[in-house]
């Protein structure tokens, strides 16, 4: 089924133009489709309210941070299973895990750290529509999906 998933370049991968243009490249040669796109800065508060569910865990601080920390490339992809294909080829989230189980994920390609893992996507339709509309309040995700 053709499915809308929300992906998130973080700032470490923007912040290198190498990298950015291979984690593109892998996004595109997987057959995603981008079908809007920005380039933006969270606030901290922003990027504690994208990251609502993830509130009192000791990682918080550092995630926030870090995903207010510089440009985000934020694309909404659209593709076969977008929202599982998208996340097998991220990877998992830790960093240890990624380079034992996904060598050539995303994440295990670039990712640094649990915190600083290249890329984000939805995990659900459910947080899929949550998360588009967060970053593309104008994108009517429920007329794409009548006139698909
Ligand atoms: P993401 O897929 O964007 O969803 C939540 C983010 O929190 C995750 O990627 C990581 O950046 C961060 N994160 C999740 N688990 C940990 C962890 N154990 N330690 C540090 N950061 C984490």
């Amino acid at each position: 089924t053709l499915q809308l998933t929300l992906a998130l370049i973080k700032p470490d991968i923007v912040a290198h133009p190498h990298i950015l243009n291979n984690v593109t490249r892998m996004i595109l040669e997987n057959g995603f489709y981008v079908i809007e796109s920005k380039r933006l800065i969270l606030t901290t508060s922003q990027a504690e309210q994208f990251y609502a569910e993830h509130k009192g865990k000791f990682f918080q601080n550092r995630l926030v941070s870090f995903m207010s920390s510089g440009p985000l490339w934020t694309y909404i992809l659209c593709g076969d299973n977008a929202i599982s294909r998208w996340r097998k080829l991220m990877g998992p989230t830790k960093v240890l895990k990624t380079v034992y189980d996904e060598p050539l994920s995303i994440r295990g390609l670039y990712g640094l750290t649990d915190t600083r893992n290249c890329t984000h996507g939805s995990d659900s339709e459910e947080n899929a529509e949550r998360e588009i509309q967060f970053f593309f309040p104008e994108f009517n995700i429920k007329k794409w999906y009548e006139t698909e």
